[in-house]
């Protein structure tokens, strides 16, 4: 029913809810938990059972063998002789030329810093050569990542060159799904996992190895493990601490850790031929579109990846495509639209990885993801429009954004080498080359000095770093930043006075969100409403991706987004609608409106009365602590309504800044949640 509204649901909004909800140390109203044992049979809540089909799916999808055939089938020959091209597929990477030599720098120093191209081996084969030289006898090998979808699908990919289950011997964990066992020795998890981890263990006692993979890409949790890393070193001689970068600039890694040294494995690459456009171009989507076109029309087989900014741009991408392919028939060779971006549903993951049909070419639209975290082989064409989406926060408004910017030359560089893996490639910039000499910075500024600071300030005050400002930070944010930071933990009543943590900020700690988010999960017990928040809470944490607008069917999806809306209840609740929805049970709008909206508004705004804004003339709004013009996004249900203070989940930058998912409250709630934050003028009429 709900797909008919247009609603795009991955079994990853059940993990989120199912996990935020067995982190709630109170007791929590007994309706959910029976509807769990109901639904599952498992009554555990842990989401195994769901995602175990999904680890199967992708892994039987990149092996392509059936464990309960090979007993007496046929397809055993055929099994052993695909383990048998694996293990030949990694004696050609370029690293396993560099194994002992390699292992060897490794047992020679304590901190390692390796680089070698994208699809060299390192991610796959270090933690295995590190495996088969005993190191896990003392521990386990812990690999970093930047993203969810490579720890998984790297982890999937190793799990079958060693031949073991995904989640025995290799494992990987990211926020909110742990796939690993007791026995699991390598284990691939996100870098900001990895950092939660070292909440509960922070001598890291149970990793002989830790590898930061993909430091290059600078990453807020990345940078954070550099300074607590470099000083477990300090204390735990015996842990081994690598890590690996795909650019060649690894200098400024070496320096900070004071001096250690560099390993380069030499690459396998072949020339890549640049082109640029002789003249800017007005829409690169549009110009992206034509260009796989005219390569797939008059180019040599190969198959051409194309980067994009995000998830709605891929989609429309395909849309038109798929559009202008069926209208040049069968004259064409089969073009296959493959995409691949974070919050693709695990289970469409696996597809950019499938063999194609013979004659057919593949086209991969993907986000940053490709441009060095996953490794899609037989790419000969990159199309390269220039811009990805970066997060950028203004510290003294306190606003968050996602921006499309032009990239850098670092990332240009490293797009381009996408194509020139298997043979000679050539790389399409849909830019001039003057724009690429004058207008691209050399790298993207690390993340940590253009975003909210929030959540890694409480962890590293939970860590016991008290003088955020000596903490050993390869790029320091700007001290407006952390000050930021600090002012709005002791607002959400997380830091006392003195800066230190309380209970509240404990109990957030506990839950791997946002810290504004884990505050409204907290004060959902004072108003008896748990169950509803975590649900609204895991409606948020998925992102956006929940109310779909198909092109062609937009009022459509439009009218059925609105029939959540039922009593104008605010994008807050008609997010939960839709999760019970989902979820099957059966209470009604009328009644949860009667009974539950208060509530749960002002457990929403203990969480976000920093974000909260008020009705000004013309439709728009103003931020009511830090003054800045803010409009409803066309997509809020409250977006015709201009209820007159409203407070919102973010701020995000299109045409206009735009705030999305848009509750409407009382003004007196924000004196009476945050007095310390607001005071009876802030709210006075103008
Ligand atoms: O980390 P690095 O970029 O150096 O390479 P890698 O990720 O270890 O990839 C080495 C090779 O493994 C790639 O060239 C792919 O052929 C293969 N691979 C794969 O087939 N599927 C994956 N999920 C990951 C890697
Ligand atoms: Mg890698």
């Amino acid at each position: 029913k709900l797909e008919e509204y247009g609603l795009a649901f991955s079994d990853d909004l059940h993990l989120f809810a199912e996990e935020i909800f067995s982190k709630v140390p109170w007791k929590v109203s007994p309706r959910k938990q029976k509807t769990y044992e109901n639904e599952g049979g498992t009554g555990t809540g842990s989401g195994k059972a769901v995602f175990e089909d999904q680890i199967e799916f992708i892994k039987e999808s990149m092996l392509k063998v059936d464990d309960e055939m090979s007993i007496e089938s046929p397809q055993i020959s055929k099994a052993k002789s695909e383990l048998e091209t694996l293990h030949e597929d990694r004696r050609t990477l370029p690293i396993y030329a560099h194994r002992d030599s390699l292992l060897k720098a490794i047992e020679e120093h304590q901190v390692l810093v390796i680089v070698g191209e994208t699809g060299s081996g390192k991610t796959t084969q270090i933690p295995q050569y590190l495996h088969e030289a005993g190191y896990t006898k003392r521990g386990k090998v812990a690999c970093t990542q930047p993203r969810r979808v490579a720890a998984m699908s790297v982890a999937a990919r190793v799990s079958q060159e060693m031949d073991v289950k995904l989640g025995h011997e290799v494992g990987y964990s990211i926020r909110f799904e742990d796939y690993t066992s007791e026995k699991t020795v390598l284990k691939y998890m996100t870098d900001g996992k990895l950092l939660r981890e070292l909440l509960g263990e922070p001598d890291l006692a149970s990793y002989s190895v830790i590898m930061v993979d993909e430091a290059h890409e600078r990453t807020v949790s990345t940078d954070v493990l550099f300074g607590l890393l470099k000083d477990i070193a300090r204390f735990r001689k015996d842990i081994k601490i690598l890590i690996s970068s795909a650019t060649p600039d690894a200098s400024k890694f070496s320096d900070f850790f004071d001096c250690a040294p560099i390993y380069r494995i030499s690459g396998r690459r072949y020339p890549v031929e640049i082109q640029y456009t002789k003249a800017p171009v007005a829409d690169y989507l549009d110009a992206a579109i034509v260009t796989v076109l005219q390569i797939h029309v008059t180019q040599p087989p190969g198959d051409m990846l194309v980067f994009l900014t995000g998830q709605e741009e891929i989609e429309s991408a395909e849309e038109i495509l798929k559009h202008k392919i069926s209208g040049f028939g069968l004259e064409i060779p089969k073009l296959v639209i493959c995409k691949i971006f974070s919050n693709l549903p695990t289970e469409l993951q696996a597809k950019i990885f499938q063999p194609i049909p013979i004659g057919s070419r593949k086209v991969v639209l993907a986000t940053n993801i490709a441009e060095a975290s996953l490794t899609i082989d037989g790419i000969n064409y990159v199309i390269d429009p220039g811009f990805c989406k970066i997060e950028s926060y203004n510290p003294r408004t306190g606003m968050e954004s996602l921006q499309v910017t032009s990239i850098s030359k670092a990332s240009a560089n490293q797009r381009a080498g996408r194509s020139g893996r298997t043979g000679p490639g050539k790389c399409f910039r849909l830019y001039t080359a003057d724009s690429y000499k004058t207008k691209f910075d050399d790298n993207t500024p690390p993340e940590i000095q253009r975003t909210n600071l929030t959540s890694v300030v409480l962890s590293l005050k939970i860590l016991g770093i008290q003088n955020l400002l000596n903490f050993d930070f390869m790029d320091p944010p700007s001290n407006e930043a952390l000050v930021k930071a600090l002012e709005l933990l002791f607002a959400l009543g997380a830091l006392n006075k003195l800066g230190e943590v309380t209970k509240v900020g404990r109990q957030m700690a506990g839950f791997p969100l946002d810290p504004m988010l884990s505050k409204m999960i907290v004060a959902s017990d004072k108003y008896k409403c748990s169950d509803e928040v975590i649900s609204i809470a895991a409606m948020l944490s998925v992102g956006n991706s929940i109310f779909y607008r198909p092109k062609g069917e937009q009022v459509h999806a439009d009218h059925a987004r609105m029939s959540f809306h039922t009593g104008n209840v605010g994008d807050h609740i008609a997010l939960m609608n839709v999760y019970n929805s989902w979820r099957e049970t059966n209470y009604s709008t009328q009644w949860c409106y009667e009974n539950y909206v208060q509530a749960i508004n002002k457990a929403i705004t203990s969480g976000f009365f920093s974000h909260s804004a008020r009705l000004q003339n013309y439709g728009s709004y103003r931020t009511v602590k830090h003054p800045w013009i803010v409009h409803i996004h066309p997509s809020s249900g409250l977006a015709d309504n201009f209820p007159r203070w409203v407070v919102y989940h973010e701020v995000v930058l299109t045409t206009k800044e735009y705030m999305r998912n848009v509750t409407e409250l009382k003004p007196e709630w924000l004196v009476e949640i945050a007095p310390h934050y607001y005071q009876m003028k802030d709210i006075k009429d103008a």
